[in-house]
């Protein structure tokens, strides 16, 4: 067996002492982490599991990654994006060897996937035991490479990567395929029945895992992350409050107070993004399908219109949805001279990258790394943000660390959830589950004494007027915060 194959893969590990200095400082500002590391440590609860990843490699999962070592865990990590890794935390983890890491900043699609190979595949041994995934990318390629194992075991065939439009998909299948002539014909499908589960961190993940498993397809069990309202209702709404003018501002330094500003979807993520864009004092407006999101932006001041009655007067737009095909080439053909244009959604499909590439007569011209300005036949440009990928950790270094540390407690309770029970029937291979809102509620805890805030008791007699237990669960499952 080749040594390199299994040693971490970074870009600048000379930075180390700079990423060690401020994952220090994280760690003062992410005391959900901290608490996890203090409660779960000394019992060494994940010693045994090894434990791959598939998340931004930022600073903020360093802090993530060396809980989950400190807790007993042993641990491979790739990035879920080929522009989030900010490479002196990635030298730091290597530094250290808390962790292998494959990830560095500016990752091509075909280094990104072939990162994410050597993050799953571990030295003799099936693969992880458990895996934290971020969008779904690491889970997509075990069950594909399982798929695949079953048909090339059934025909000989082996997968055609030209076969596929999508780019991505294409590097999918080409590792997949790769293996299989390289003799492993049961990589997969062995490592699959290794998996003893998922915790997924974010809305589009979670999604794909809900479709896998309502089509009977999904081979593990899985704890959706993002649904913790901890998760959603902070990280989605105000760390994107955070990281979206951040993401901005280090871009363009463009003034954004007076300009007309268009966030389309006004799901979590879209609320943070607008109500930041507000503050900043620029002009809202929303594009929504949902009436009750469209209400709701209403409510809260905004304008909302469809894209094509603002296309030609707005000044930045920002695709938030988590859906497909949200603004067309023909859309930004139709903007303002230097229009700002980018996706703090997880994938890269909200803006039509390709047909913006494919426009005749279209030229690019980079301005820096992450930030290109695409100018059309009639001499208009539009500056468009990390390529159409999410541009608060393309063009910054996403959420900052106290709201992550709420996301990443999440992240411990559920790897830590899910590596206790894997020998009992607690959960159930091909369903998605949440964790408890006694967690939640505790990770919501972890976090008060930081900022000072004083939480109110309840006595016996007003806890049992408004049906609780004194110590919580203070709502029930279906409140909706
Ligand atoms: P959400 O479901 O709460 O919100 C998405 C909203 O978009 C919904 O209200 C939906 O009605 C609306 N929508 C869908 N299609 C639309 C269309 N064609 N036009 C207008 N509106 C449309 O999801 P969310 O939690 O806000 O997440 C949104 C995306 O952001 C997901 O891809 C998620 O994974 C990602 N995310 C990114 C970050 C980050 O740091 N960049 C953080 C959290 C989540
Ligand atoms: N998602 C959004 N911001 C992030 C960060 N700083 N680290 C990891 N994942 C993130």
């Amino acid at each position: 067996m080749e040594e390199s194959k299994f040693e971490s893969e970074i870009k600048f590990p000379e930075q180390h002492e700079f990423g060690r200095k401020e994952l220090d400082i994280a760690e003062i500002e992410m005391p959900g982490l901290m608490g996890i590391r203090e409660e779960f440590g000394p019992k060494q609860v994940l010693k045994g599991a090894k434990i791959s990843g598939s998340l931004h490699m930022t600073i903020q999962t360093g802090a993530l990654i060396e809980t989950l070592h400190a807790l007993g865990a042993e641990l491979r990590w790739a990035s879920c994006n080929i522009y989030s890794t900010q490479d002196h935390a990635a030298a730091a983890i290597v530094k250290k060897q808390t962790s292998k890491v494959f990830a560095w900043k500016g990752e091509t699609l075909e280094e990104y996937w072939n990162c994410t190979n050597k993050m799953l595949t571990w030295p003799d041994y099936p693969g992880p035991d458990i895996l934290v995934d971020d969008g779904g990318d690491a889970t997509l390629l075990i069950h594909e490479g399982v798929k695949a194992e079953h048909h090339f075991a059934k025909t000989g065939e082996l997968p055609d990567p030209s076969k596929f439009d999508n780019l991505e998909f294409q590097q999918v299948m080409r590792i997949i395929k790769e293996g299989l002539q390289g003799g492993l014909t049961q990589k997969w499908t062995k490592m699959a029945a290794n998996l003893k589960g998922v915790s997924e961190e974010t809305t589009t993940g979670v999604h794909r895992l809900n479709q896998m498993s309502a089509k009977g397809e999904l081979l593990v069990k899985c704890i959706n992350v993002n649904d913790c309202v901890t998760k959603s209702k902070f990280d989605n709404v105000y760390g994107c409050r955070h990281s979206l003018p951040d993401g901005i501002m280090r871009a363009t330094d463009v003034m954004i107070a007076g300009k007309q500003v268009v966030i389309l979807g006004y799901g979590d993520v879209g609320k943070g993004c607008a109500a930041a864009m507000k503050a900043c004092g620029a002009r809202v407006v929303v594009t929504e399908c949902d009436p009750i999101c469209a209400l709701q932006a209403c409510m809260e001041g905004f304008d909302v219109k469809r894209l094509e009655s603002v296309v030609s007067t707005a000044d930045i737009f920002v695709t938030s949805t988590g859906n497909k095909g949200i603004i067309m080439a023909h859309h930004m053909a139709q903007m303002k001279n230097n229009a700002i244009v980018g996706n703090i959604g997880h994938f890269d499909n909200e803006i039509d990258m390709a047909g913006l590439e494919a426009y005749p007569g279209i030229s690019r011209t980079e301005i820096k790394a992450q930030v290109d300005r695409y100018v059309f036949p009639d001499g208009h440009g539009v500056i468009i943000l990390a390529q159409g990928r999410l541009l608060n950790l393309g063009c910054a270094t996403g959420h900052p660390s106290f709201v992550m540390s709420c996301s990443f407690a999440n992240q411990a309770l559920a790897q830590i959830d899910l590596w206790e029970n894997r020998d009992t029937n607690k959960y159930e291979n091909g369903k998605v589950y949440k964790l408890p809102k006694e967690l939640d509620e505790k990770v919501a805890r972890l976090h008060l004494p930081a900022l000072n805030a004083e939480l109110t008791e309840l006595s016996q007699e007003q806890a049992d007027y408004i049906d609780v237990k004194v110590e919580g669960p203070f709502k029930h499952e279906e409140y909706r915060y």
